[in-house]
């Protein structure tokens, strides 16, 4: 089975201004420096320039939170796949649950703007998870396949082997309440099985957990044989967390 390298990104949300998010890139780099891990920071889009300059010459990536499909046009508000790249962002967070749940995010968009992030060679990282309903409901693959398939829908199997998954548990998102190792291994299991069905070299994908992940309960999360890595909200706004959470990650 091919190594996967363990990828570790901090999504801050709307959390940061520019002077705060260039404090946390010098305090990160240092204690970052050794590691051997994908390292990933999504700022809001006001910080990205700043972010990606301070980190030049290092190992440590940048995410936007969103994107829209097309590459222009009569769309206020939102920021094209070009506009990211221009600035040399590398990858773009997609279908977090706070947007589907806040921002009308719909699979049906999310199944193009995954293509149009690809095009522009932005590595997409796709979050999907079931609502605590949809649990206790006994729904949960349910829910997984449904999102996963329509997400993909536009994409060929070459094509979904460049995508990163989040395992985002809603109801474990800035709760506190963490999915068991059993819960995130087995959904974790389930989502590689979904992508290998699609063609994709599965083996070879990158899939998260997110959810309350902190540098207590990291280690014994990223140690489970199916999740790669974690996209990290509260604990990715404190650089001494969040690099001890790469450190967990090996
Ligand atoms: P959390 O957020 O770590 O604060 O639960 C995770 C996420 O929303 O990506």
């Amino acid at each position: 089975m091919p190594e996967r390298t363990p990828y570790i990104a901090a999504n801050w949300k709307m959390h940061k201004t520019v002077a705060e998010a260039a404090e946390f890139v010098d305090a990160l780099l240092p204690r970052i420096a050794a590691t051997q891990c994908d390292v990933v920071v999504c700022p809001p889009f006001t910080a990205l320039a700043e972010v990606v300059e301070r980190r030049r010459g290092t190992a440590v990536r940048v995410a936007a939170q969103n994107m829209h499909e097309e590459e222009s046009g009569a769309y206020t508000g939102e920021v094209s796949a070009p506009m990211l790249v221009e600035l040399d962002v590398e990858a773009v967070v997609l279908g977090h649950s706070e947007r589907r749940q806040h921002f009308g995010e719909t699979d049906e968009a999310l199944a193009r703007k995954l293509p149009a992030a690809l095009a522009a060679d932005l590595e997409p990282i796709l979050c999907v998870g079931e609502s605590e309903a949809a649990r206790d409901a006994g729904e949960t693959e349910e829910v997984l396949e449904r999102q996963l398939q329509t997400d993909l829908g536009g994409l060929d199997s070459a094509q979904i082997s460049r995508v990163v998954i989040a395992y985002e548990p809603i109801w474990a998102i800035g709760t506190g309440r963490t999915a068991t190792p059993e819960q995130a291994q087995e959904v974790c299991a389930f989502i590689r099985d979904v992508l290998r069905m699609r063609g994709a070299a599965a083996d070879e994908i990158r899939i998260l957990y997110g959810g309350s992940m902190k540098p207590g309960n990291a280690a014994e999360l990223l140690a489970l044989p199916d999740v790669d890595g974690g996209l990290i909200g509260g604990a990715g706004l404190d650089p001494e967390d969040f690099a001890a959470i790469v450190d967990a990650a090996g």
